[in-house]
């Protein structure tokens, strides 16, 4: 099977190794298993709780305690809906592998994490984009999306709170795409991996799968929770759908392992404290890096409302990749291009790690851009 090459994952291959200091990272600043175990009030009994644990595969589709907590973060979902994968990664490609077949219609937004448009397109998907675009503070057109179904549309793909752009579709929004989507029975798939991390109130926002009886939605421990080395996700989907996932997923997944369904548990039901914690990581460093483009004539943006990403369009003269390659050589700074992402004339910011390093590398991309002609 063909399939292009995953832009932003190639990029990532290619430099995160070599940087000095990573503004690419997705993940609110991860934390280490000390920390969490220290968050969790566990760090003095974790171990006697493992030791008699015997490692076997454990339970298949994910334990009922990591199922519910899981569901708990739902309005109207049960440990039934859920199913444990390997990240979200495995998440949305277990959805495609399951509902996709040669011919059928599917439509994307972009920018967004490839899977969503690739997968679909090498099953052999007629697959439609729809642009968010910076005039609509990159949230979808509607009357665009109403252009483009059709009968034959099978999956609508959206991605809230969205990476790149940081952008955020609200409950009203979600319900008019349901709309759409009910109007010619396609799914919709939200990947939701940020959801978590608004950057007002409590952090959450409704969930396409709680809005829609085809809605899918997908979230991992990644991201919002700051454990991406877990490699816990999930789907959560109508019991029709979940039956049907689980047959694909005994071919390439059997189950998640025992001790990273357990450490899942323990960061979900520690949510209070950990989201604290990256509410605070999220919006200190946002404000900071708002500051940052504001003084930069060469830079722009549209302020993220959510996510751990900026969308920062350049002024520079130069293709995206060519920018960001000057960038790390002169700088040691990581950014991650446009193109990667195929948007050129953007860059991606992420702001959510560690503070220390988002403050230097901001310090020291202002330099190269000020020593920059034109
Ligand atoms: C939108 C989106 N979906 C899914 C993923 C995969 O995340 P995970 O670590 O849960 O596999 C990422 C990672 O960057 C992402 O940005």
């Amino acid at each position: 099977m063909q399939i292009r090459e995953f832009g932003v994952e190639r990029w990532m291959y290619l430099y995160e190794d070599k940087c000095a200091l990573n503004l690419a990272e997705t993940c609110v600043e991860s934390l280490t298993v000390g920390e969490l175990l220290r968050i969790a009030g566990k760090e003095d009994t974790f171990l006697d709780e493992i030791l008699p644990m015997k490692l076997t595969y454990g339970v298949i589709d994910g334990t009922e305690r990591l199922r519910s907590n899981v569901a708990s973060l739902y309005e109207k979902q049960r440990a039934a809906n859920v199913l444990i994968t390997h990240g979200a990664i495995s998440a949305n490609a277990l959805v495609y592998e399951t509902l996709i077949e040669p011919g059928d219609h599917v439509i994307s937004v972009l920018p967004t994490y490839q899977q969503h448009y690739s997968i679909p397109e090498s099953y052999g998907a007629r697959v439609d984009i729809l642009r968010l675009r910076e005039e609509n503070a990159f949230l979808p057109d509607l009357d665009e999306l109403e252009q483009m179904v059709t009968p034959a549309t099978r999956m609508i793909v959206i991605n809230n709170p969205n990476n790149p752009t940081g952008s955020l579709m609200d409950r009203a929004l979600l319900e008019q795409i349901v709309q759409i989507a009910r109007s010619c029975g396609a799914y919709v798939l939200c990947d939701e991996v940020y959801r978590g991390s608004d950057q007002h109130g409590s952090g959450f926002t409704a969930s396409l799968a709680d809005l829609y009886e085809k809605g899918i939605s997908t979230g991992s421990m990644s991201k919002t929770w700051s454990l991406a080395g877990l490699r816990v996700g999930w789907i959560v989907a109508p019991a029709e759908v979940v039956h049907r996932v689980q047959i694909h997923r005994d071919y390439n997944t059997i189950s998640v392992g025992m001790l990273n369904d357990l450490l899942a548990s323990i960061a979900l039901e520690s949510r209070n404290a950990i989201l604290a914690r990256n509410h605070a990581i999220l919006r200190t460093n946002l404000a900071l890096l708002d500051a940052w483009i504001a003084d930069e004539p060469r830079l722009s943006y549209v302020k993220p409302k959510s996510g751990t990403t900026a969308w920062v369009r350049l002024d520079t003269g130069m293709k995206s990749w060519d920018f960001c390659v000057a960038v790390l050589e002169n700088t040691g700074v990581m950014f991650v291009p446009g193109s990667a992402m195929d948007s050129e004339g953007y860059a991606r910011i992420g702001y959510a790690n560690n503070r220390d390093v988002l403050v230097a590398g901001l310090a020291k991309a202002s330099d190269f851009l000020s020593r920059m002609k034109g």
